[in-house]
């Protein structure tokens, strides 16, 4: 009994004694977080809405509204000016929009990717999703040696020879399009487009027939999954802890899994191929399997790092691209003179000749500008994040050095500071005479991290769309909305539903 008694007694003690650590462990953080307060607080931002959270909660409440956080960064950029600060936990974000520092740092290969923004779709709830592929990778060199490798596959003389898979996968689109015209039915343009630009980097990238146009597959699906899964994993870190979360993040798990598999199977294809001395594409597929060295010394890690370029691929080669085509017919649709007037460029330049040249593209000047007034106005991928080692100054206000600076393309966009009027739709801001915008007009981002697909998705957003314009009319169903879906990428939350006819030209 008393052997009992002794050790219940030294048991209450180590209760008491780890509560009381845990306590001073949890005080000493408080302390650390109010010292980062107290450092970075000159530095002007909107209040917090926790002590320890910082501003998460309303982050996390902004992403249940039309527009989502993109739209509460655009307000607190109106209010707090071109360099703001948010807490979350003892991290700090400082959001820059002042075009001499967004050159500096971004132009300069000095400042990585930041890992604070990255880390969380390294891997998704605990399946590895980009890994350390093009997107995500934050070491130079690493970075370095992917990209120099893959480059060739998005040389304009290798654009130029995917011309034929541009055109062809349109044709498919313009088919549903009449069959749409045909039917006299409400048309869901962005479930079309996906389609599109799945079928086109399938074939263009990976060298796979998918006919996604004639047969949505799981892949779309798993894409939209994955990146839905990306925003609550990146933006709520409870979220994997909630149980009612729980078939939720099984999928998510399930789709990155299935890209994977995917890629390890087209790869494995395509080796074979190699192996067997065929003829096979110099395209991104071919390129990826080059980038990860020697069969003889390919590492396990080697072997992940083509599936996170594979994955980096499928999902930044297709999701962005659609949407700023769905965002195009929907500003259009929204234009009736703007749209006119890029329909008679079409005319002008294509007439009724069914293939789109590689030379009619830089003919198709005003579609351009519309494409770029678009993504100001829409940008599909709206944000990248740098760290920042050295102190600096921005705007008069002292930064201290170690932190990550975020850059915002759709805020910058709308800033009536640098874009006056924002939200009216003029693609004549971007007529070849204006002015350029100075470091503020960046959906493609900038400098050496900058999107290695640009041209590849301005061809193909102009393939599709000049054939879009040359044969059809669109009207928007009336009665939708046009706000805006943060999944990670923007997309218009209604689709763009459009009521399409056959153009009439006696
Ligand atoms: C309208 C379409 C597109 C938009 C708006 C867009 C936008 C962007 C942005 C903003 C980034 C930087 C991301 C960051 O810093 O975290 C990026 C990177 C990237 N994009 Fe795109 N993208 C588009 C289409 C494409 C296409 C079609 C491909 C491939 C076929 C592609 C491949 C990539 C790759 C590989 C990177 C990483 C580049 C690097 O860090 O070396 N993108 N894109």
């Amino acid at each position: 009994m008393a052997v009992l008694y002794v050790l219940l007694s030294w048991a209450a003690h180590a209760v008491v004694l780890l509560f009381f650590l845990i306590f001073a462990a949890f005080l000493g953080y408080c302390l650390y977080v109010k010292y980062i307060h107290m450092k970075y607080d000159h530095i002007p931002g909107p209040p917090r809405s926790s002590f320890l959270f910082g501003h998460s909660l309303t982050m996390l409440r902004a992403m249940e509204n039309d527009g989502g956080v993109h739209q509460k960064m655009l307000e607190w950029a109106e209010e707090y000016g071109p360099v703001y600060r948010l807490n979350t936990l003892h991290y700090i974000l400082v959001f820059v929009y002042c075009p001499e520092t967004t050159k500096d740092i971004m132009m300069s290969p000095k400042y990585p990717k930041a890992e604070l923004a990255y880390r969380r779709i390294v891997n998704l709830f605990g399946q590895r999703f980009l890994g350390n592929g093009l997107v995500t990778a934050h070491d130079h060199e690493k970075w370095y040696k992917q990209r120099r490798i893959i480059d060739p596959a998005f040389s304009s003389v290798y654009l130029k020879s995917l011309m034929g898979i541009f055109n062809e996968r349109a044709e498919t689109l313009m088919s549903k399009l009449s069959d749409a015209a045909d039917k006299k039915t409400e048309t869901n343009m962005l479930h079309l487009f996906n389609g599109v630009t799945f079928d086109v980097i399938a074939k263009a990238a990976f060298g796979v027939d998918l006919d996604l146009l004639q047969n949505i597959t799981r892949f779309s699906e798993a894409i939209d999954l994955c990146l839905k899964g990306m925003i609550y994993y990146v933006r709520d870190v409870f979220f994997e802890f909630k149980p009612k979360n729980k078939p939720f993040i099984n999928k998510v798990r399930e789709a990155c899994h299935l890209l994977r598999i995917t890629g390890a199977q087209w790869i494995r294809e395509r080796k074979t191929a190699m192996q067997n001395g065929e003829d096979v594409p110099k395209d991104i597929l071919t390129q990826i399997i080059k980038s990860a060295g020697e069969e003889e010394n390919m590492t396990e890690e080697d072997e992940e790092l083509m599936l996170d370029n594979f994955v980096t691929f499928f999902i930044a080669g297709q999701e962005t691209t659609a949407n700023l085509l769905a965002f195009c017919v929907m500003s259009l649709g929204r234009h009736p003179d703007v749209l006119e007037k890029a329909r008679k460029e079409v005319q002008d330049v294509i007439g009724m000749k069914q293939e789109v040249s590689y030379d009619n593209l830089s003919q198709l000047t005003y579609l351009s500008q519309v494409l770029k007034e678009t993504l100001r106005l829409y940008s599909t991928a709206p944000g990248t994040a740098r760290y920042v080692p050295e102190d600096r100054v921005i705007n008069g206000i002292h930064i201290p050095g170690g932190n990550t600076y975020f850059f915002n393309s759709y805020v910058s966009g709308r800033l009536n500071t640098f874009f006056p009027d924002p939200l009216t739709f003029d693609p004549d801001r971007f007529h070849p005479d204006a002015p350029k915008p100075y470091y503020s007009y960046y959906p493609f981002a900038l400098g050496p991290r900058s999107c290695l697909g640009q041209n590849f998705a301005q061809i193909e957003a102009k393939v599709v769309m000049a054939k879009l314009l040359q044969r059809f009319d669109f009207t928007l169903v009336p009665g939708q909305s046009f706000c805006i879906q943060d999944n990670g990428t923007l997309k218009p939350k209604s689709g763009t539903l459009c009521y399409i006819t056959h153009r009439n030209y006696d």
